[in-house]
C-alpha cells in the first residue's frame, strides 16, 4: 500500500513526490507518456539537449525557489534575448532602445518616448475595445504592426481585431539598451537539460510510465490512501459540465548540417509570410561544440482531441466552466489537485514549483 498516488510526473507531481518521500511517505507516480518530466522534458540528441515541448527558460525573483531548483542541477547564465524577424528585417526584443533605434533611428529615451506618444495618439483617447486597439494604446502603431500583429494572429488563429483586449494587459517597454527579456533576478538553463532534475526528484520512487490513470483507475485507486492529480480537471470529472478549451502547438524539428544555424536560441517570426511563430535553436540554450545543430519550428494550432493542451483560453466562458469543476474538488478529502492542467491556468516553472511547495503544507 502506498501513502500517495501521484498522477503525472511533470514539475508539480515530481516536486510533491520528492518532498513526500523526504517525509517518509511511500509514493507511486503514474505517467501516461513514455517519459518523465511532463512539458519540461529535454532529450539529448547529437549531444544537444532538445526542449521537446517548447523553449524552457527558468527565471524567478524568488531566492528560495531559485535555491530549491539549483539543488537538482547546475544552471548556466543564459539570458533570454529573443530576436524578431519581420519580413527579413531583424529587431531586438523585448521592446527597448535597440528596437526603437532599429524602427525609427531614435537614439535617446526622450526621442523614443516622443515617438511612441505620437503613435499612441491615433486612438484619440478611445478606450480599447479589442486587442489591436489595446496594443496600439500601449505601444503605438509601428511596434504593433511590425512586432505584435502577425505573431498574435498566428498564436490565436484569429484577426487581432476579433480578439479581446484583455489578452494583452501589459507590454513591457524599456527605455534602456537592454535585451534581457525577463526582469527577474535569477535566470538560467540547467546544464545538461531539465530531465536530470526530474530524475533526481524521482530517485528511489516507484514510477509507472505509459500508464493512463483513467485506463487503470479501478486498480490504481486501491493502491494509495491519498491522491495528487495533475491531469486535466474536466477529464477527472468525466467532462460532465463540458470541455475546457485550449490552444495547442505543433513542433517540427530538424537536424541541420551547420554548427550555428541562426546565432540565437529564439527567433520570433512576427510577419504573416510564414506560418510558424518561432524557430528555436536548442544548442544556444546550453552550448555544445558540435558540427550539427537542431532547430524546431513552432506552429500554433487549434486544440482538438488527442493533441497536447498547451495554453488555457482563460476567457469568461472557460473560467466559469473551470469554477464549476473547482467547486467539485471541495468535496474531495483524499484527492489534491495541482499543476497547470488541474488548475486550468498558465504557470511558469517557478510558479508551479512554488505552488507545489505551498500545497504540500496541506498534505498529510
Ligand atoms: P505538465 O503538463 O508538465 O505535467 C503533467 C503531467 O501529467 C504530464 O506529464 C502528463 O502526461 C501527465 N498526465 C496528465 N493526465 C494524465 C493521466 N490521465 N494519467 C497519467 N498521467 C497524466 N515556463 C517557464 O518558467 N519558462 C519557460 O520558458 C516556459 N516555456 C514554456 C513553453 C511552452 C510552449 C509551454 C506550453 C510552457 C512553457 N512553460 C515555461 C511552462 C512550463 O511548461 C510549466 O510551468 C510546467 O511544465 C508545468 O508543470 P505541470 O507539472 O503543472 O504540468
Amino acid at each position: 500500500m502506498y501513502d500517495y498516488l501521484i498522477v503525472g510526473s511533470g514539475l508539480y507531481g515530481s516536486t510533491c513526490a520528492h518532498e513526500l518521500k523526504k517525509r517518509g511517505k511511500k509514493v507511486l507516480v503514474v505517467e501516461k507518456r513514455a517519459h518523465i518530466g511532463g512539458n519540461i522534458f529535454t532529450e539529448c540528441q547529437h549531444k544537444i539537449h532538445v526542449h521537446k515541448y517548447g523553449a524552457h527558460i527558468f527565471h524567478t525573483n524568488n531566492k528560495p525557489i531559485w535555491d530549491y531548483i539549483n539543488q537538482f542541477a547546475e544552471f548556466n547564465r543564459y539570458t533570454n534575448s529573443p530576436v524578431a524577424n519581420y519580413e527579413g528585417r531583424l529587431f531586438n526584443l523585448p521592446f527597448n532602445m535597440n528596437t526603437f533605434y532599429q524602427l525609427w533611428g531614435t537614439r535617446t529615451p526622450a526621442e523614443a518616448e516622443r515617438k511612441i506618444a505620437e503613435q499612441q495618439a491615433i486612438l484619440n483617447g478611445k478606450t480599447p475595445s479589442n486587442l489591436e486597439e489595446q496594443a496600439i494604446s500601449l505601444v503605438g502603431e509601428d511596434i504593433y504592426n511590425i512586432l505584435i500583429k502577425g505573431y498574435t494572429e498566428k498564436q490565436w488563429g484569429r484577426p487581432a481585431k476579433e480578439l479581446p483586449a484583455f489578452i494583452i494587459k501589459r507590454l513591457p517597454v524599456r527605455f534602456t539598451y537592454d535585451n534581457n527579456y525577463f526582469n527577474d533576478r535569477y535566470q538560467g538553463i540547467p546544464i545538461g537539460g531539465y530531465t536530470q532534475i526530474i530524475e533526481k526528484m524521482l530517485d528511489g520512487i516507484d514510477v509507472r510510465l505509459n500508464t493512463d490513470y483513467f485506463e487503470h483507475k479501478l486498480e490504481l485507486d486501491k493502491l494509495a490512501k491519498y491522491h495528487i492529480y495533475t491531469g486535466a480537471i474536466d477529464q477527472y470529472y468525466g467532462y460532465r459540465f463540458g470541455k475546457l478549451e485550449y490552444r495547442s502547438l505543433r513542433f517540427e524539428s530538424e537536424l541541420v548540417e551547420t554548427a550555428n544555424f541562426q546565432g540565437n536560441a529564439v527567433i520570433n517570426y512576427t510577419g504573416n509570410e510564414v506560418p510558424y511563430t518561432r524557430i528555436i535553436e536548442h544548442k544556444h540554450f546550453d552550448p555544445v561544440d558540435t558540427a550539427v545543430s537542431i532547430i524546431t519550428k513552432e506552429y500554433p494550432a487549434e486544440w482538438t482531441e488527442g493533441m497536447e493542451p498547451y495554453y488555457p483560453i482563460n476567457d469568461e466562458k472557460n473560467d466559469s466552466l473551470y469554477r464549476q469543476y473547482k467547486a467539485l474538488t471541495k468535496n474531495e478529502n483524499k484527492v489534491f489537485f495541482g499543476g497547470r492542467l488541474a488548475e486550468y491556468r498558465y504557470y511558469d516553472m517557478h510558479q508551479v514549483l512554488g505552488a507545489a511547495l505551498k500545497d504540500l503544507k496541506e498534505m498529510p
